[in-house]
């Protein structure tokens, strides 16, 4: 049974979907959580693992089920699927986790077909045109994680250089959530500053953001999960966090401004591919893609990166 509230399903609970259900207690925003995953009793020990935690979070149902338990779900986040091995590239992924997408998307659509469907297993992108070409959903109903974590990596390090608040800093990841993705530095804002004039004028070290350590920036957020999965085999937190501001922000129809990945086509003459540019992110998922200005080379980069996910879609 529904509680009065919402409902958010989480197929698949491996380290990112069970980061993102945990996120997803503390967050207040929902009231009935679904957990499913083909291994059963991983799902209903991760369910039972947060249920125990009930007397410190708001007040909701977590429970472990089946696809049909997903009936009634205001979003549906698809976490299932292999993961980046040491070595290994997001793309590496595609045709693995296209197969297992192929199996699950008709049941969830089945089971929730009012949801909004968030993928956020990888190739992301991919994966995002895979669920709308099978789910046959709409536009914007279907939404990819797209470059929120990589936006966000990009804060923090902007962050940790200009001694301002990462909640401060505006800026965009864009294009794949992979090795093609693109910093667009061109856009960045602080206090309606472009980076060049904050550095001039705040003045308290001799670095100018928009040189070569902007570079060392740029080449830091695209590494980012390499140099992690090198480290401790997998990536979840940050990501769980990017999925749960997504959540609040269709689950609150805020109308936020997110890079989701979603279907681009006519924009910039790409190819008609699933990636991020800044959308406007509400109830029912994309509402639409906000028009930048980027620099010469950010947009040949951009359509570089449309082209790249394009080809490995072309191959499944
Ligand atoms: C990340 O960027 C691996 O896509 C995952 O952390």
């Amino acid at each position: 049974m529904k509680r009065q509230g919402n409902k958010v399903g989480v197929i698949g609970t491996g380290f990112v979907g069970a980061t993102t259900a945990y996120t997803l207690t503390l967050s207040g925003l929902v009231s009935d959580l679904v957990l499913v995953d083909k291994d059963k009793e991983k799902a209903l020990g991760e369910a039972m693992d947060l249920n125990h935690g009930a007397a410190f979070y708001p007040s909701m149902n977590v429970m472990a089920g089946e696809y049909s338990d997903l009936k009634g779900s205001d979003v549906v986040i698809i976490a299932a699927g292999a993961n980046q091995k040491p070595g290994e590239t997001r793309m590496d992924l595609a045709h693995k986790n296209a197969a297992i997408f192929r199996e699950i998307v008709p049941e969830v659509v089945r089971n929730a077909p009012d949801a909004v469907l968030l993928v956020v297993t990888n190739p992301v992108d991919v994966l995002t045109d895979v669920t709308m070409e099978v789910s046959g959903l709409p536009f914007g109903r279907v939404l990819g994680s797209g470059t929120v974590l990589d936006t966000s990596r990009l804060r923090h390090l902007i962050s940790v250089h200009t001694h301002i608040d990462a909640r401060n800093i505006h800026t965009y990841v864009l294009g794949e959530h992979g090795d093609s993705e693109v910093v667009a530095m061109s856009l960045t804002r602080l206090a309606g500053m472009d980076v060049h004039t904050f550095c001039e004028k705040c003045g308290r070290c001799d670095m100018d953001l928009g040189t070569a350590l902007a570079d060392q920036i740029e080449s830091k957020v695209k590494n980012a999960a390499y140099e992690i999965i090198a480290r401790k085999g997998a990536t979840y937190y940050a990501v769980a966090l990017a999925v749960r501001r997504i959540v609040e922000a269709i689950l609150r129809d805020e109308k936020a401004i997110l890079t989701v990945s979603g279907p681009v086509k006519g924009i910039f003459g790409m190819p008609n591919v699933c990636l991020s540019l800044p959308a406007v992110v509400g109830g029912e998922g994309i509402e639409r893609f906000v028009p930048v200005d980027l620099a010469k080379d950010e947009l040949e980069a951009l359509c570089r990166s449309a082209e790249a996910i394009d080809k490995v879609i072309k191959s499944l």
